[in-house]
């Protein structure tokens, strides 16, 4: 009895983390701001900032962008933010191909 118990509870366990991980290896930080960050704008605002921002501008930026309804968790915000500030100038998918 008592072992069919920790055998569901480790079942659960083991979908509650893929479940999450799935999340994760979902939602890859491009992916994110290329779905999250081009609704109003292209992406070529963004790719011209490029090597310019510091992440904590980048993170500002962003926090400006979701208070105009740009839809990210504060996670994402911050993946986003440190992805932004680590893309080399000119990186597809963020500036598009020769441009
Ligand atoms: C709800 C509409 C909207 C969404 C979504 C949005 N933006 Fe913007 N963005 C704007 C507007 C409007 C401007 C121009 C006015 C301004 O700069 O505030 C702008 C300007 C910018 C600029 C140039 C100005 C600056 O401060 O460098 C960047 C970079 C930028 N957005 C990045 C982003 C990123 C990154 C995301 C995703 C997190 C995003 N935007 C999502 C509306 C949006």
């Amino acid at each position: 009895m008592k072992k069919k118990w920790i055998t569901g509870l480790t079942a659960a366990l083991f979908i509650a983390g893929f479940g999450i991980s799935a999340i994760a290896a979902e939602n890859p930080p491009d992916a994110l701001l290329m779905n999250a960050c081009t609704k109003c704008h292209d992406s070529k605002k963004i790719c011209n900032n490029l090597g310019k921002k510091d992440q904590a501008a980048w993170k500002s930026t962003i926090q400006r962008m979701v208070k105009k309804g740009a839809a990210l968790s504060s996670a994402e915000q911050d993946a986003v933010s440190l992805y932004l500030f680590n893309l080399v100038p000119n990186s597809e998918p963020v500036c598009p191909k020769g441009k």
